[in-house]
């Protein structure tokens, strides 16, 4: 019998807006945008003290990406806000990104005004909307999407335009190179996960095809990989329709692992380990004491670990593999991983 992430009829019936085809199709949107990007106009920034990033949800992504690629070496804090305030430091010396979309979001909206009242230079990322067209009125340079994407398909487009402005604003390093490293990863893995690949040969369909019936709960072995965790989480909510946990090591520790004790809920988690392959021993340690102490009634579990040599091909790598995973989970779950219905019921109402 044909394995039904095998079977074109799966993704006829059930794949509609082509989600699946939309994952494959990350390195290339990366190389389109990166294009872009290296030509956008910069803003005129004095001495930045911070770095500021707007967006919600699958415009938040970016943020949280950036952060977890700079924020440990770049010499000024990279803040994200997801929410309608921005902070009270906010002015002409942060340096503001604001990325929406659809650029109608309205605590994106709010933030980027308040920031722009308090006199911050930013760089907009959107589709248009009312965003886009607030941006035109301050005359900020825009990185100009393409609308009709589900936000959280077009992850390239919101992150790599801000890698690329700081990176070029503070001139660090060879930045093509970087990125081209990354792409020929993440072309390896769409070579590996894609749908044409048959689930004996495909890690994402194998590792789906465990968690049905299960709530994943997904965690880092380290900070650096816990916006990957966060990333496979969120792509669980809303591709896959289905609850998810998500933590990091060595704070999990702290806490989240006593909640492993009631083993009627224990046994209906499927723990998926997010790792790295050079990690140093007491972080190696920690997960295998953590796995014998604490995973040990649990429905699964499994290890994925970041592919490339760069921060920026590990984390990429890492949401890809969680990308392919989540739709497959949605298709043998029986629903379409595109529509996001209770996210734009709320958003109705609350404009209503
Ligand atoms: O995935 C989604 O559809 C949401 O998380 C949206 O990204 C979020 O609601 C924000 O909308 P937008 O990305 O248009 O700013």
């Amino acid at each position: 019998m044909v394995h039904p992430l095998d079977d074109p009829e799966t993704y006829r019936r059930l794949d509609p807006q082509d989600m699946a085809g939309l994952g494959a199709r990350l390195p290339e949107m990366g190389e389109e945008i990166w294009q872009i990007a290296m030509r956008l106009r910069l803003p005129q920034v004095m001495e930045s003290t911070t770095i500021i990033v707007l967006g919600m949800g699958g415009s938040g992504v970016g943020g949280d990406l950036l952060q977890a690629l700079i924020g440990p070496s770049f010499p000024v804090p990279v803040i994200v806000v997801k929410d309608r305030h921005v902070p009270a430091f906010v002015g002409p010396q942060s340096l503001v990104f604001a990325c929406s979309h659809s650029g109608n979001t309205e605590e994106t909206i709010q933030a980027y005004t308040e920031a722009k009242q308090a006199g911050a230079p930013a760089i907009v990322i959107t589709s248009g909307g009312v965003l886009g067209a607030r941006a035109a009125e301050y005359g900020d340079p825009v990185v100009h999407l393409p609308g009709g994407l589900p936000p959280r398909a077009a992850v390239p487009y919101l992150f790599l335009p801000m890698v690329s402005a700081l990176r070029r604003l503070t001139h660090m390093g060879e930045l093509s190179m970087e990125w081209a490293g990354a792409r020929d990863v993440l072309r390896a893995l769409v070579g590996e996960l894609d749908r044409e690949v048959p689930a004996e040969r495909n890690a994402a369909k194998r590792l789906a095809a465990r968690l049905v019936g299960h709530i994943p709960a997904v965690y880092a072995s380290s900070p650096s990989l816990a916006v990957a965790a966060y990333r496979w989480k969120c792509q669980f909510n809303e591709n896959g329709k289905t609850l998810a946990l998500w933590n990091t090591f060595p704070e999990l520790n702290h806490n989240e692992t006593v909640g492993w004790e009631d083993e009627r809920i224990a046994r209906q988690l499927a723990v998926v380990l997010l790792r790295e392959p050079d990690e140093p021993d007491e972080v190696s340690r920690r997960v295998t004491v953590t796995r014998e102490v604490v995973f040990r009634t649990a429905a699964s579990v499994d290890e994925v670990l970041a592919r490339g040599s760069t921060r920026l091909a590990r984390l990429l790598s890492l949401v890809l593999v969680g990308d392919f995973t989540s739709v497959y989970l949605a298709l043998l779950r029986g629903v379409d991983p595109t529509p996001v219905r209770p996210i734009e019921e709320v958003k109705r109402r609350l404009a209503g």
